[in-house]
């Protein structure tokens, strides 16, 4: 395990909200931010876990951490989730939007009512928290923060995930939006773009053990493993907190250089061995001489 970044008190004071904090990325985001001090409170669809990852990381750090069973695509639900962590964790003023729904398909196979259910839950959940949620700290005057969860391809998109593609583009333009917007009230909007990090959510419909035989998704990534959560995490500790207080409406990408060897052009003559390069050199310029 990887220790924190950041002190046990650093983040003493943020009360802070995790959408979809009963699993995955969610979890260990928000155990960073106990063992930083903060208190925190989880949402998503599902009480039992919901309840075990509480009885899991109460023990994490001197705050309090609760939850609130809440559909994010629900702004009834969404409204009593915020109710609830007011009054349970304090004035909330940290927000981190992570819930989300995706798996792998052909477009042309998807139904309109899974391009609805993928992007209701990313693009729509997020910005009914954030409507919700920011109204309410204008009115209070309290000076928060968004972190938003996109990915790598909100910038460039990518097939077989088109509906969270398009839906992760709208929460990054969210994010730079309101990072302008919103910075009257004293309110910053960040995004983090993770490349793959593993969870049982993600792999589970993203990379199926079937798929695992045809590609290795270690092969797109210069630093050839995945990340690890406690990275992600310590990254979402310092963009909460108030030492990272001039850093608004930015997408830090952590993917270990991934994205970046899919641009660059050139990049796939990582292929080429090392003995080959002479008699390329000799060709190249033996070209320029002609
Ligand atoms: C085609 C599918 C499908 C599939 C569901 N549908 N799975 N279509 N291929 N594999 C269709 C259904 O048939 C239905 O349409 C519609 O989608 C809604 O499906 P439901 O099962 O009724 O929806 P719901 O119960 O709300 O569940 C939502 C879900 C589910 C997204 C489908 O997987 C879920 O709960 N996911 C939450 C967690 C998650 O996805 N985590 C991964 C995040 S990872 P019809 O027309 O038939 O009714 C991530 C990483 C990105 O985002 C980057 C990685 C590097
Ligand atoms: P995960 O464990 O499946 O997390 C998704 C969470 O969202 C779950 O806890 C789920 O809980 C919740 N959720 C789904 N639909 C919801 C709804 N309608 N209302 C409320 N909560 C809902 O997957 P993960 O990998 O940790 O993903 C977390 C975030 O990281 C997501 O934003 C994802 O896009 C992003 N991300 C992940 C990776 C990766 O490699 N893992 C890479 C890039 C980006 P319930 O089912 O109980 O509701």
């Amino acid at each position: 395990m990887i220790s924190p970044m950041l002190n046990a008190n650093a983040l003493g004071g943020k009360n802070i909200v995790v959408t979809g904090g009963g699993t995955g990325l969610g979890k260990s985001m928000s155990a960073m931010f106990m063992r930083c001090g903060a208190n925190v409170l989880i949402t998503s669809r599902r009480e039992q876990v919901l309840q075990e990852t509480c009885a899991e990381l109460s023990a994490l750090g001197s705050g309090k951490i609760d939850y609130a069973v809440c559909d994010v695509r629900k702004v009834d639900e969404v409204e009593k989730a915020i109710d609830k962590a007011w009054s349970s964790i304090g004035p909330v003023n940290a927000w981190l939007n992570n819930a989300a729904g995706n798996f792998i398909s052909p477009t042309e196979r998807l139904s309109h009512k899974a391009f609805d259910t993928i992007t209701d839950i990313v693009l729509k959940g997020t910005y009914n928290c954030t409507l919700s949620v920011g109204k309410r700290w204008i009115a209070e005057e309290i000076n928060g923060v968004f972190l938003n969860i996109v990915t790598t391809y909100a910038s460039t998109g990518s097939g077989y995930v088109v509906p969270s593609a398009i839906a992760k583009a709208g929460v990054l333009a969210l994010t730079r939006s309101l990072a302008v917007e919103w910075a009257k009230y004293g309110i910053r909007s960040n995004a983090i773009a993770p490349g793959p990090f593993p969870t049982e959510g993600a792999w589970s419909r993203l990379f199926p053990a079937e798929l695992g035989k045809k590609l290795d998704p270690l092969q797109r990534i210069p630093l050839r493993r995945f990340g690890n959560h406690e990275e992600l995490a310590n990254l979402a500790s310092y963009l909460m907190s108030d030492f990272s207080a001039y850093v608004n409406g930015e997408v830090v990408t952590i993917d270990g250089g991934e994205w970046l060897q899919g641009a660059g052009e050139f990049n796939n003559l990582e292929a080429i061995p090392n003995e080959m390069w002479d008699t390329i050199e000799r060709m190249v310029r033996g070209k320029k001489d002609n």
